[in-house]
């Protein structure tokens, strides 16, 4: 069952730059950056009372960071919702027809995996089971 929004991913071409944003202009203070997906994603979370901003640039010219700005430009790139089960969740989408992109594996928050946005109604989904 799908509990909550967990976090935003928001595309980004420059994580200092946002970075500085976000305390300057929100008064936001984000977390050190991380290297994740694979190597190819620079990552720092933005956490709010009741959802977290997940910031993502690039790292390198591979990733799906790197082709999300290409094609679109900065902004947000997915929606993550907390589920209790992932495996059970995953399973029961697969049922249903909706497509998952690749098999759940260990995130900045927990196990998590992500549906194909055409089967989504265009919004790149992440669920996450948290630890
Ligand atoms: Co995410």
């Amino acid at each position: 069952m799908i509990k909550a929004i967990s976090h935003l991913g928001v595309a980004v071409k420059n994580l200092k730059e946002a970075r500085e944003f976000y305390r300057s202009v929100f008064g936001l203070e984000s977390s050190e950056p991380i290297i994740g997906g694979g190597g190819t994603v620079r990552v720092s979370m933005v956490e709010l009372e009741n959802v977290t901003v997940e910031l993502l640039e690039p790292v390198g010219s591979a990733g799906p960071i790197n082709k999300f700005l290409e094609k679109r430009g900065e902004g947000i790139q997915h929606v993550c919702y907390e589920v209790d089960d992932i495996n059970a969740e995953i399973g029961s989408l697969k049922a249903k027809g909706i497509e998952a992109l690749g098999e759940p594996a260990p995130g900045a928050e927990g196990l998590s995996a992500f549906l194909h946005p055409k089967g989504t109604h265009g919004v790149l989904v992440e669920l996450v089971q948290k630890e």
